[in-house]
């Protein structure tokens, strides 16, 4: 039987851009009715036990999604095989990720924009010394790259 994607979405601080992955993918999962795993981290420990920033939970709401009780973590070795997916929301996050991969990471590790077809080798732009509409560009981005993830899983191409 096909294993069920379990996807981690890595960030920098996972309070801005990683825990909106998370959360556009849960949603566009369920909305198709598939089963999947969705989590998310950072590559750096500055927000290790923090919830999501303020302006992530509120732009998650106005999407009806509810990440208040998301909390930061920092990405650990185990990931790499505990994920079959692994995707870095920017291009020095996907570097510093690819660094610290085990010998034995069984996890596929790419770009999260490269799924989306016309974004491939783009970063989602960091939003954390931006504004409202920053983190609103920020779910469009993630959110686009959801569907693509959701549709490339139902598709079969994993
Ligand atoms: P994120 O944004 O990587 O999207 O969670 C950031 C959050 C915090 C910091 C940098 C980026 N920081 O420097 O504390």
């Amino acid at each position: 039987m096909k294993q069920v994607p379990s996807v981690l979405f890595v960030c920098l601080g996972n309070i801005c851009r990683s825990p909106m992955a998370e959360a556009a993918f849960r949603k566009a999962a369920a909305n198709a009715g598939m089963e999947a795993v969705a989590d998310s981290a950072g590559t750096a420990s500055y927000h290790v036990g923090s919830a999501p920033d303020p302006r992530s939970i509120t732009t998650a709401a106005r999407y009806g999604i509810d990440i208040l009780d998301y909390q930061g973590r920092q990405i650990s070795g185990q990931d790499y095989t505990r994920f079959t997916h692994i995707f870095a929301l920017d291009a020095a996050n996907l570097s510093d990720i690819r660094r610290r991969a085990p010998a034995n990471t069984t996890a596929e590790i790419a770009l999260l924009l490269d799924v989306v077809e016309g974004r491939e080798g783009q970063d989602v732009v960091d939003p954390y010394h931006g504004n409202q509409d920053d983190f609103e560009t920020t779910w469009a981005d993630v959110s686009a790259a959801a569907e693509a993830l959701v549709a490339r899983f139902l598709s079969g191409r994993d």
